[in-house]
């Protein structure tokens, strides 16, 4: 029989992007989302059970209905602006969700858990390539409620036997190079969408959130990862799992780090359009430099980023762009 993996958030931007490759692997991916930044539209490749993570009665059902060897975590409310505006909302959907995930796994016998965590969990790092190693201190709520849960499940391995594997996630972008999904949040916030929409006239122009930081043009910098290339690493995860058990973290990301103003200029360049930008105000909770080294996720688990560069990002969301009706029918 196939194996059945359940997908918490398997309706949002990288969840519908891993039901994908899980399907194509193999597996049936069992999508649990409550919609509330996710769409049905994009469950397409495999069942769709909609329900709330922290309604126990309703995990349970789900549990003893498709019986998963493994859960993929990524349902999470996940914008750093409004975690710093309204933080306990955060701490309940993301740690709250989390705690009844992990009793029921382990009430049920699945042991086996890949987490969508962040480099958000590191705080402001002042420029220092980070790893796996790096203390956490996390400079927002948001940050924090996944470091929580980072905390929550060496717990359960310890207690219960759980084993995981938790992906520090950099910076995710681009889109299904397909384009069969993609990225649709509402409010955007995210930087190359918002560049996108520049690009093709929904939007006047980008504001630049801060141009006085300790950076070489003054802007943030972020490591950028390809959707495609994140949710392989989640497969080689699970395989890893099935595999060896224990608990491992890896960072994912390209190990470079660009700009916002060296982002702009790559999304005019890709689309051919101009993008009018302003320099605004500091947003809460922004670290100046966030880039990572993967070589734990290349070494342990053999991954190699294929689509991680700016250009390719920018290219294929640009396509889904062009290509897919917005959900919404925005
Ligand atoms: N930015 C702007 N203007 C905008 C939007 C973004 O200048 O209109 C800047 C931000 O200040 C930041 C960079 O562009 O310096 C990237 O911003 P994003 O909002 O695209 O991404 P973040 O780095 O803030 O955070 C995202 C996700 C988090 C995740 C984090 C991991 O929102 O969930 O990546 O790096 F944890």
């Amino acid at each position: 029989t196939q194996r059945t993996i359940l997908v918490t958030g398997g309706a949002g931007y990288i969840g519908s992007h891993a039901c994908k490759a899980i399907q194509r692997a193999g597996y049936t991916p069992v999508t649990f989302d409550n919609l509330e930044t996710g769409w049905a539209e994009m469950v397409k490749f495999g069942p769709f059970e909609q329900g709330e993570l922290r309604d126990r009665v309703q995990l349970d059902e789900v549990f003893a209905r498709w019986k998963p060897t493994a859960v993929m975590h990524f349902a999470a409310l996940s914008q750093i602006g409004e975690a710093t505006r309204d933080p306990g909302k955060y701490w309940s959907a993301n740690v709250g969700g989390a705690v009844t995930l992990l009793q029921t796994m382990v009430d049920h016998g699945c042991l086996n858990l890949v987490f969508s965590s962040t480099c958000a969990t590191y705080g402001d790092k002042d420029g220092v390539l980070l790893d796996e190693d790096t203390p956490q201190h996390p400079i927002n709520a948001y940050g924090a409620s996944k470091r929580a849960i980072e905390d929550m499940i060496a717990d359960f391995g310890q207690s219960f036997g759980l084993n995981s594997v938790i992906f520090r996630y950099f910076n995710v972008a681009g889109a299904d190079p397909e384009a069969e999904i993609g990225e649709f949040h509402i409010p955007e916030t995210h930087l190359i969408p918002i560049l996108l929409e520049v690009a093709s006239g929904e939007r006047e122009k980008v504001t630049i959130f801060g141009a006085d930081y300790p950076t070489p043009d003054g802007t943030c910098i972020r490591d950028y990862v390809h959707v495609s290339d994140l949710v392989e690493a989640h497969l080689l995860g699970l395989a890893w799992l099935e595999a060896s058990k224990g608990s491992r973290v890896f960072c994912l990301g390209s190990s470079q780090g660009f700009s916002v103003h060296e982002v702009i200029a790559k999304a005019q360049e890709v689309t051919g359009l101009p993008i009018r930008s302003e320099i605004g105000p500091r947003r809460g909770g922004d670290a100046a430099k966030l880039v990572c080294g993967s070589a734990a996720a290349t070494r342990v688990l053999g991954w190699q980023p294929k689509r991680s560069t700016l250009a390719l990002m920018i290219e294929d969301a640009w396509r889904v762009r062009q290509s897919v009706r917005h959900p919404a029918g925005a």
